[in-house]
């Protein structure tokens, strides 16, 4: 389903009519703008939306940049740890990250392998495991405790699992289960949707109940309980909009930059994206100048007024607990006005979900 890599990605398929090789960011930029975003705050570097992290192959020198810049990594990985297995990246990702979250979609090997193709369900399992051993030693040790998360994509093909990944988290000792209701952006994909009709939305529903039960059954290794994230019972009338009324988590809070230095103000699929308007280039222009130009301000100002933005997958419905998130992502820690007034943020601090 990622539109970098599903067969069925416009982009991809666009890509691939015209011979283009695939977008790689170069790490001059992600150097340059990690340099500029420092001094405003930058709170926390998310590396990759679109591919996998971890097979970029200056990703080591990210992990150091972000020593040296005091900021923390915050991953999203599909759990493969290619090149240098689970260990050895846990043991070079843990002391600087505050956050790994691991691509999960079944609570069963046929459920898991055929939504996330190419990937063998034993080999994820152990990859977790070891991953969250390096991590617990590291904490026990006085390091980092670098929170595990699962992420999840609600669709039709995994509902039926969601309380067995919650207790399977549980067992494996992954702090949150998180996830998002598909972005369809092409037809192939419509009917996998939990918001496609209101019979589906009975069905995430039930699941949610289901879910949340499990999580309350028992503690996770330290004592804690697993946190869920977006699991929340939606309205009929989410079929059209997720989240009536409620705000954008991103704008004026997190900024994304793709692999040829656009800068981008949301993840919405790319197609959708750009009916959000141009904000500048990277590579001719510092990050803090497109945050605080005119073109972003008056999106921060104006979106609730975007045909995008009313039926967003990303805006959370009421009720939920804080929001939590080739692209590379920022966030800034507070701002002195909300989104939705007419003076500009003061990004303290940029970062990604
Ligand atoms: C696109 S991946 C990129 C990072 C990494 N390669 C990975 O697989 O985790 C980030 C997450 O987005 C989810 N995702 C992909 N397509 C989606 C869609 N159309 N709607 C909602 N989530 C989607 C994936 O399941 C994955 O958990
Ligand atoms: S589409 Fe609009 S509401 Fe949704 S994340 Fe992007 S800017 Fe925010």
């Amino acid at each position: 389903m990622c539109e970098e890599h599903s067969p069925h990605s416009p982009l991809q398929v666009r890509r691939e009519q015209n011979g283009k090789p695939r977008r790689i960011m170069p790490f001059g930029m992600i150097e340059r703008v990690v340099a500029e975003a420092a001094p405003h705050g930058l709170r926390e570097v998310i590396p990759s939306t679109m591919g996998e992290p971890l097979l970029y192959e200056h990703f080591e020198d990210i992990l150091d940049l972000c020593d040296r810049y005091g900021v923390k990594l915050n991953l999203t990985t599909n759990g493969t740890f290619p090149r240098l297995g689970a260990v050895a990246w846990a043991e070079r990702i843990v002391p600087v990250t505050s956050d790994v979250k691991i691509s999960w979609n079944g609570a069963t090997k046929a459920t898991h392998e055929s939504i996330m193709l190419g990937s063998r369900w034993e080999k994820m399992v152990e990859n977790v495991r070891a991953f969250i051993a390096v991590r617990d030693a590291h904490a026990e040790a006085g390091g980092n405790r670098c929170r595990i998360t699962f992420q999840l994509t609600f669709l039709e093909a995994n509902v039926a699992e969601l309380a067995d990944m919650v207790r399977l988290a549980i067992d494996f000792g992954v702090d949150r289960v998180k996830g998002h209701h598909l972005w369809v952006h092409f037809d192939e994909i419509r009917e996998l949707s939990m918001r496609r009709s209101p019979e589906a939305i009975e069905r995430w529903n039930q699941a949610v109940l289901e879910a949340r039960e499990a999580a309350s059954e028992r503690a996770l290794p330290n004592g804690k309980h697993v946190i869920l994230e977006n699991f929340l019972l939606l309205d009929s009338s989410a079929t059209e909009d997720l989240a009536p009324g409620r705000p954008c988590p991103f704008l004026g809070r997190e900024a994304w930059v793709s692999a040829v230095g656009r800068f981008d103000p949301c993840c919405a699929p790319d197609v959708q994206r750009r009916s959000l308007g141009e904000f500048g280039d990277l590579s001719a222009q510092s990050v803090m100048e497109i945050w605080n130009g005119e073109a972003y301000r008056e999106l921060v100002t104006t979106y609730r007024n975007r045909y995008l933005c009313l039926s967003c997958n990303m805006r959370k419905p009421s009720g939920g607990k804080a929001w939590v998130g080739d692209l590379f992502k920022f966030r800034p820690a507070a701002h002195t006005t909300s989104t939705n007034t007419d003076t500009p943020p003061t990004p303290s601090a940029l970062t990604r979900c």
